[in-house]
């Protein structure tokens, strides 16, 4: 499976199908991004995105799902602890500590909950948090799911930062660690080479720092 970061939260995973999380980039789009199947982890702008005018297939907690229903799209709509098959392809929903509403559709729009995912594909698992603060279920989502990567959020102010991090990789135990949600904008200023320094002298994680586009193939 190749995985690229196409920068903020958006990941894109290549391997039986193409899945794309979370479809938003600063200044840019994603909407030309060859994709099969869309995962939005919340309705916050920066995460819902472009997931209406994409138009594909999307997986999401119900209230986003009956949501991204009614302007024509094909929905998964599933719930944190749930996990459903898509095309062969395994998405179980995660709680993720943070807030949310329909932003699009305006204040009042609830969205349910905040949610991550454990993606599962051609035999790898990819662990994306969305936003979200530390909290010590993820050591659970390590014992049930094993993820063998991680994409965590270091930005701080809206998600954990570097610090947090650091204890949330350890409780998740995924071999590699991918850093997110940084840089994007002022507020959410991180240094994601302190996060690979400090995890990588201390425990035996890859820190794996994506430029916004690359690509890195996940071997096992
Ligand atoms: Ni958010
Ligand atoms: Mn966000």
């Amino acid at each position: 499976m190749q995985l690229t970061w196409l920068g903020h939260s958006c990941v894109l995973l290549s391997g039986s199908q193409k899945i794309l999380i979370d479809p938003f980039i600063e200044g840019g789009s994603v909407a030309g991004t060859e994709a099969d199947i869309i995962a939005v982890t919340h309705g916050h702008e920066d995460h819902m995105g472009e997931a209406v005018p994409i138009h594909k297939k999307t997986v999401a907690i119900t209230e986003i799902a009956r949501y991204l229903k009614s302007k024509g799209l094909a929905v998964e709509g599933m719930n944190i602890g749930g996990t459903i098959t898509v095309d062969g392809v395994s998405f179980t929903m995660t709680p993720a500590l943070h807030s949310t509403f329909i932003e699009e559709a305006g204040p009042g729009f609830s969205g349910g909950a905040a949610a991550g995912f454990v993606i599962g594909m051609d035999g790898v698992k990819v662990y994306h948090a969305g936003d979200t603060g530390l909290f010590s279920d993820m050591k659970l989502i390590g014992e049930l799911y094993h993820p063998d990567v991680a994409l965590l959020p270091i930005g701080g102010r809206y998600t954990m930062g570097v610090a947090e991090a650091m204890i949330a990789a350890n409780f998740i135990g995924a071999r590699t660690l991918i850093p997110i949600h940084y840089n994007t904008w002022d507020k959410i200023t991180a240094d994601p080479l302190s996060l690979k320094t400090a995890l990588e002298r201390t425990t035996d994680i890859t820190v794996r720092v994506l430029r916004p586009g690359e690509s890195m193939e996940i071997v096992l």
